[in-house]
């Protein structure tokens, strides 16, 4: 049996991955309602010794959250990643951490893994710091990079699919671009990711990007309200992912 520590396992990608993965895997969950504050714990005092993975999905996820509390979001989203990447180095503990495309500005799509990321939020400031420190002190992690998650994910925050057939998102911005990206899909790409060698930066993301609001409308198929994104978002965050994650 192969067994994974998993961070971020109450939350949306967290809990979809695990509704995906087969039964030879034994989870070891991780979650700050479950117990484990990990911008307070060093990785030797929680991952389990029996665990040969890592994927690490926990982060403090929305723009406003790392904004009320730019300390523990540096701490969760920059440092965290950081010394797991030693210490998975150190024991040899394949790791896989998750990243996101706000890490881009927005201003010279499409994006690929040879892009400059220069982020205009303290969200995509964190991330950056992150990715950065465990593509630096672990050579042989894996960070994947994807974009807005979409589909059902069963988890106290929504995803933006959720938000629009729930009508708690009623309108959409018609000039803002992302690879709006299953979940139920990333999280399948990331059980294999897992079991492979494959390291580096990697952008797997939906293979297109479309507006916000094509995407409400598509989902929807009547009539939106329409309107532009605020500044302080960057408008075209078109992503060309090596790995391409396709609804089936
Ligand atoms: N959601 C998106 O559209 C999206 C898009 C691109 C990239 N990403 C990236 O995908 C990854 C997963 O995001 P997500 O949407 O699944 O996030 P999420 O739904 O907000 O879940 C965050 C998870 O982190 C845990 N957590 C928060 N603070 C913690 C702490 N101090 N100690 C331990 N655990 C803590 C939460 O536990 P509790 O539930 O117990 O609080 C929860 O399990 C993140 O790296 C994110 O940057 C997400």
């Amino acid at each position: 049996m192969r067994e994974l520590f998993l961070t971020g396992a109450t939350g949306r990608l967290g809990r979809t991955v695990q509704r995906n993965l087969n039964n030879s895997w034994i989870i070891h969950p991780c979650s700050l309602s479950g117990g484990d504050d990990l911008t307070k714990t060093e990785p030797r005092d929680i991952v389990p010794g029996k665990a040969d993975f890592v994927l690490n999905c926990a982060a403090m996820s929305s723009r406003a959250g790392c904004m009320d509390n730019p300390y523990f979001a540096y701490r969760l989203n920059s440092l965290w990643p950081q010394k797991l990447a030693v210490f998975c180095a150190e024991t040899h503990t394949r790791m896989v951490h998750i990243s996101t495309d706000l890490v881009y500005s927005g201003g010279i799509p499409p994006y690929t893994e040879r892009s400059p990321a220069v982020p205009r939020s303290l969200y995509g400031w964190t991330k950056l710091l992150g990715d950065i420190a465990v593509l630096n002190r672990n050579p042989r992690a894996c960070v994947v990079r994807t974009s807005v998650l979409t589909g059902k994910a069963g988890a106290k925050m929504t995803t933006f699919s959720e938000d629009i057939l729930s009508g708690r998102a009623s309108s959409f911005h018609v000039d803002c671009f992302r690879n709006h990206t299953d979940i139920n899909a990333l999280a399948r790409f990331l059980s294999k990711c897992l079991f492979s060698s494959m390291n580096g930066l990697v952008l797997a993301a939906a293979p297109y990007s479309m507006s916000r609001a094509s995407y409400a409308y598509t989902l929807l198929k009547k009539d939106i309200n329409l309107i532009n994104g605020p500044s302080h978002i960057p408008h075209d965050l078109t992503l060309k992912p090596s790995v391409s994650i396709a609804e089936e």
